[in-house]
């Protein structure tokens, strides 16, 4: 059966790796919004690749520029927006979410986002770590702010993205 489109913006938080782009995807096809990647966008807005930033500009500078981009979103139309894994620790992104979003964390398994993760080489903080100890370092610092930013949790089986897309309706 056909779903009303919501009417504010669903943010998928979640460390990198997670699958938030992959399900928020199928989630916007699902609800008839559009879909926006926040790293994607960043991109655009700066014309330059996310891994591009880190090692001219440097962290900081990211930061900035998604605190900005964020902004950007949250307060246009409703969207589902994947938010980049990092994007929460920005108390003001932190605060236009819970104004203007409703938030979803999604949550897999360390060794499964570990092993996603060193398929591709596009996250910089990664670069030259073993995934799997910098992933539960970001874990420990970043599952509080989380579970304190989302409305929604939904966990994520290895491979079921479609069931996360199921477990996100039903809950919304
Ligand atoms: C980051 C996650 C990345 C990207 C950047 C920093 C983070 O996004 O924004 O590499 O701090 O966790 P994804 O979560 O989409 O990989």
């Amino acid at each position: 059966p056909a779903i009303p489109a919501p009417t504010r913006t669903i943010a998928l938080v979640g460390l990198m790796g997670v699958g938030k782009s992959t399900v928020g995807r199928r989630l916007a096809a699902r609800l008839g919004l559009p879909f926006v990647d926040g790293d994607e966008a960043i991109e655009s807005a700066a014309r330059m690749t996310v891994s591009d930033i880190f090692a001219q500009l440097g962290e900081a500078e990211f930061r900035a520029g998604e605190a900005r981009v964020m902004r950007r979103l949250l307060e246009g139309p409703p969207i589902v927006l994947a938010t980049g894994g990092g994007a929460v620790l920005n108390p003001e992104t932190r605060e236009l979410m819970k104004e203007h979003a409703t938030s979803v964390w999604l949550r897999a398994d360390l060794k499964v986002v570990a092993q996603r993760v060193q398929r591709r080489d596009t996250r910089p903080l990664l670069r030259g770590k073993d995934p799997l100890v910098a992933l539960t370092a970001m874990a420990e610092v970043r599952y509080p702010v989380y579970a304190e930013t989302a409305d929604v949790t939904v966990d994520v089986g290895a491979g079921a993205h479609g069931q996360a897309v199921d477990a996100i309706v039903a809950a919304l």
